[in-house]
């Protein structure tokens, strides 16, 4: 096994005791956030009951309840984030969130939700068998014609990326050792098995991927070190998503 659950416990209380209940818990990079929670927002919509599967410290369910008035179930299981995310005052909502301690392994929801959602979940359970398993239970949570909006780290993406990467003699950037990431053939017939339909993708990240992380240390002079919060990232963010060079993407499922 390439990491252990209690690894990634460990991971997340020191995330929860350095970053609180800021956006940039489990990503430092900021605009990696911002662009994801536009990315999240364009499928959801007023009125639907949601689940949010890991949902860290709340930052992002705090975000979607003052876009739209849903009724928003978000847990995760490191005691510590949703300690964090309990303590929220949000103010100006529209909808309603509450966050509750629970493990994607052991959800046991039966046809209540308009739409599931992860983000960066799924990818840390600690074998294909375990992903497996959640999958089968948030499809179970799922309501017939339900959506799973599944924004999670795929292989296609890191290796185009890493292919662009080495045409300008860039090292490879590794799978981090605390994911598994996902093969997009085997995810979508898994899918299928558990009865859904494949929907479509957004690999919204792939133009800033592309700059950030292919251009930028490119084009950076030698010694000089590449940083996320580097000037030109505020450039390479608003570019359009073309291609697909980035592992974060969203895929979407709806129940049959
Ligand atoms: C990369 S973080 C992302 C958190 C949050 N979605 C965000 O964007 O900040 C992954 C989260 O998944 C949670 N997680 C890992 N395994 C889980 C499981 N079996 N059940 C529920 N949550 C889990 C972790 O505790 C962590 O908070």
């Amino acid at each position: 096994m390439k990491f252990t659950t209690e690894q990634i416990l460990d991971l997340y209380r020191e995330q929860a005791a350095k970053h609180g209940d800021g956006g940039t818990s489990t990503i430092q990079d900021i605009r990696t956030r911002v662009l994801e929670i536009e990315a999240l927002a364009a499928h959801l919509s007023d009125g639907e009951k949601v689940l949010e599967v890991g949902c860290g410290n709340g930052f992002v369910a705090e975000e979607l309840v003052k876009l739209f008035s849903i009724d928003l179930d978000a847990f995760d299981f490191s005691p510590d984030m949703i300690e964090i995310a309990q303590k929220r005052k949000i103010e100006n909502a529209k909808g309603h969130v509450s966050y509750a301690v629970n493990d994607v392994l052991k959800l046991d929801a039966d046809g209540l939700y308009d739409t599931v959602l992860s983000e960066r979940c799924i990818q840390n359970l600690v074998s294909w068998d375990d992903q497996k398993v959640a999958l089968e239970n948030i499809v179970r949570a799922l309501k017939p014609g339900g959506q799973y909006v599944m924004l999670e780290s795929f292989w296609t993406g890191l290796n185009n990326l890493n292919e662009a990467r080495g045409e300008l003699d860039l090292e490879e950037i590794p799978e981090s050792w605390h994911n598994l990431f996902f093969d997009e053939d085997k995810t979508i017939a898994e899918m299928e098995r558990l009865g859904c339909s494949y929907v479509d993708q957004n690999p919204f990240l792939s133009g800033y991927y592309f700059g950030s992380r292919v251009l930028l240390p490119a084009l950076m002079p030698k010694g000089k070190k590449v940083t996320s919060n580097s000037r030109l990232n505020d450039y390479f963010s608003a570019l359009p998503p073309a291609g697909d060079f980035c592992p974060m993407k969203i895929v979407r499922f709806r129940k049959n």
